[in-house]
């Protein structure tokens, strides 16, 4: 499934790396994802101070909720030198190596993760939503890992943004949100191994209906599928209107912990 070739790579880097500042103020459902899948994260069997990679680390949600809650990685701990961190956008890289300096930090796409293996956990938060080729990819990360390791990520399912995508149909137009994966298809998506899939629904609200788009843009998560045209101003005005007095976006949540057959 190809969502974007090297340019659309390189825009979706560049609109979060300018939302670097601008992420934390409004990544409520990023933030809820990292404390969940860190959660069950720390509920899997893992050696005590893992080496961890974790493939776009944004400013450090998960990252700062797994110090927080893997045995012998606590913040300041030397463990964390065993935390390996990798954002596409090199502003988010800087963002969360000020915010937890003792981990090591590099630029890379997670797509081609040009990394050593022999990880215990490689994880990734809301971001493989953004990778164009999710069973290849899925297969390269889990290659990644030593022996009775760990691949655990959430990404967004099909049902996230139905508000938005309905007001768009309601009048005859297409929203250009990413097309996002069904609980099937990701699941088809990974190598043979055991998988364990949860999902859940987190609902956003605003009080206008404007804030909705205008919180994807400040964290960076706004670039539209290819191909699609901007609306006009007039039909962004009839979309925001259809979206109804209590506007919300419901965030489909998809939480993966999976472990290739032969790990
Ligand atoms: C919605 S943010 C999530 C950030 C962070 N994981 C969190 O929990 O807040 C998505 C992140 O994925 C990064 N990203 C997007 N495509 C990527 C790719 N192909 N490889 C690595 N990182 C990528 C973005 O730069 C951004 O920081």
């Amino acid at each position: 499934m190809d969502r974007a070739g090297s340019d659309g790579v390189t825009r979706i880097a560049q609109s979060f790396g300018r939302a670097a500042a601008s992420y934390d103020a409004h990544s409520a459902p990023q933030r809820h994802a990292a404390a969940r899948l860190a959660e069950l994260i720390a509920a899997e069997s893992l050696p005590a101070a893992p080496r961890v990679l974790e493939l776009g680390c944004g400013t450090g949600h998960l990252t700062a909720e797994l110090q927080r809650r893997l045995a012998g990685a606590v913040p300041g701990d030397t463990a964390t030198h065993n935390f390996f961190c990798s954002d596409i956008a090199a502003p988010m890289v800087a963002a969360c190596r000020a915010r937890l300096p003792h981990c090591h930090y590099f630029v890379m796409d997670g797509e081609r993760p040009a990394v050593g293996g022999g990880f215990d956990l490689v994880c990734a938060n809301l971001t493989a939503q953004w990778f164009r080729d999710l069973p290849q990819t899925l297969a390269r990360l889990a290659a990644l890992l030593a022996p009775g390791g760990l691949l655990a990520l959430s990404t967004l399912g099909a049902e996230s943004f139905k508000e938005w995508r309905a007001a768009h149909a309601a009048l005859g137009l297409r929203s250009g949100t990413q097309p996002f994966v069904d609980a099937a298809t990701l699941r088809a998506s990974f190598p043979a191994g055991r998988l364990a899939l949860d999902e859940e629904l987190f609902v956003e609200r605003a009080d206008a209906a404007l804030d909705l788009p205008r919180r994807l843009r400040a964290i960076g998560a706004a670039t539209p599928a290819p191909g699609h045209r901007p609306l006009s101003a007039g039909q962004l005005r009839r979309v925001l209107r259809a979206l109804g007095p209590q506007p919300s976006l419901t965030y489909q949540i998809l939480y993966a912990r999976f472990r290739p057959a032969s790990a």
